[in-house]
């Protein structure tokens, strides 16, 4: 599977998410309790979606596109800036005037995100990558996908030598505390699983 298929099935699950988190709004028990299961799944999307953008995307950007750094530099600053909100929408509480703001910045800016890379990016990968380069990382992001961190960790570097090394315990203390709270199976279905 190609890089640019294997990050757009993530990006449709998120942008179905965020639909459904702009619908469910409500502060009865029932939207509160959906609301929070939206949110355990966008936390758990975004967290290994990022993380694997960070290990395998950018630097791909960086080393083929032209300007790739100004483009990679721009999107991670983007994802750092989400990774906070996330970890803001984690720490609730749901309905919460700090909750809602968070919610209300994360939306659009996640939107704003998606669309810069897919707009802005992905044409120049498609021009300057061939399609077997585009098959080998893709094939490298779906198997980091399975190890990939659930958690925002908006304080981690993104750098990916240290997202290989440091991402990879941090995500295994994710699965840990997935275990406990089953957290896990709030896992978005893709192509890869
Ligand atoms: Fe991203
Ligand atoms: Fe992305």
């Amino acid at each position: 599977m190609d890089v640019l298929t294997v990050l757009l099935a993530d990006h449709n699950v998120v942008l179905r998410i965020l639909r459904s988190l702009e619908r469910g709004r409500g502060l009865g028990e029932t939207e509160q309790s959906a609301q929070a299961e939206l949110v355990t799944s966008l936390v758990v999307a975004e967290s290994g979606h990022e993380a694997v953008e960070e290990q395998y995307f950018w630097p791909l950007v960086r080393k083929m596109v032209p300007d790739g750094d100004v483009l990679a530099d721009h999107a991670i600053d983007q994802e750092k800036a989400g990774k906070y909100l996330l970890q803001r929408l984690e720490n609730g509480p749901i309905g919460s005037p700090e909750f809602e703001e968070a919610l209300a910045t994360f939306i659009p800016a996640a939107r704003e995100h998606i669309n810069f890379e897919q707009t802005r990016v992905w044409p120049l990968l498609r021009e300057f990558c061939s399609t077997q380069q585009l098959e080998a990382v893709g094939e490298k992001m779906v198997a980091a996908k399975r190890l990939a961190p659930t958690r925002p960790h908006p304080k981690a570097p993104a750098h990916p030598a240290v997202q290989k090394a440091g991402g990879m315990t941090v995500a295994v203390l994710d699965r840990v505390r997935d275990l406990v709270t089953v957290r896990r199976n709030r896992q978005p279905s893709g192509p890869w699983i």
